[in-house]
């Protein structure tokens, strides 16, 4: 018999996790499944057929499983957006806001090449706060971002109108 899920269809919802009230979208039933993981790349892709990508950049944590393979499937070499203190060579740094408090996001000072094209890669798009200090990120070492790839958009916490309002590319594969 034919397969028509889609993507949406191999990712789980969790109810209450990691707070109360919170519908947390779990990934990790798509990444599990051979053909989940290959449709969630190609779609991601697809809007990227004939643009130049240079590098691949992934988000962490998810962003590193995604971001590897694509940029495996491009040829590419692919750079790690981490949280604070965890990368061992000289960083650059960006904080952003979260629902209680303040995270810090670095990269490399030497893993983009001014005048790169970039894709910049995650699960999923909240608040937009992470995707925005990793393009920050990104501008500062004179990197171009062609887009942002995401497998999922909650478009009702803004992420979405936060980049396109900073002129990004925004791309995701379901709400
Ligand atoms: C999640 C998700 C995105 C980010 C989206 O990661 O994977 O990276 O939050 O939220 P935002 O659009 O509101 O910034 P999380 O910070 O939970 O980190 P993890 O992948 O290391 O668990
Ligand atoms: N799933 C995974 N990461 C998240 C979510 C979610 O539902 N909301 C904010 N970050």
């Amino acid at each position: 018999m034919p397969n028509h899920k889609t993507v949406q269809d191999y990712i789980r919802t969790i109810v209450d996790f990691p707070h109360e009230g919170i519908m947390f979208r779990d990934v990790t039933t798509l990444f599990a499944d051979p053909r989940g993981l290959r449709l969630a790349v190609d779609q991601m892709l697809h809007p990227y057929a004939g643009t130049r990508i240079d590098k691949v950049i992934g988000l962490e944590a998810r962003g590193f499983i995604l971001g590897g393979a694509i940029a495996h499937q491009l040829s590419v070499g692919f750079v790690p957006i981490r949280k604070k203190s965890k990368l061992p060579g000289a960083t650059i740094s960006e904080a952003y806001t979260l629902e209680y408090g303040e995270a810090v996001v670095e990269i490399h000072d030497d893993a983009i090449q001014a005048g790169e094209k970039i894709l910049l890669v995650d699960d999923l798009l909240a608040t937009g706060g992470t995707a925005e200090a990793g393009i920050k990120l990104v501008e500062r070492l004179g990197g171009e971002i062609v887009g942002c790839a995401f497998v999922i958009d909650l478009p009702d916490l803004g992420g979405r109108a936060r980049l396109e309002k900073m002129g990004m590319d925004v791309h995701a594969l379901c709400a």
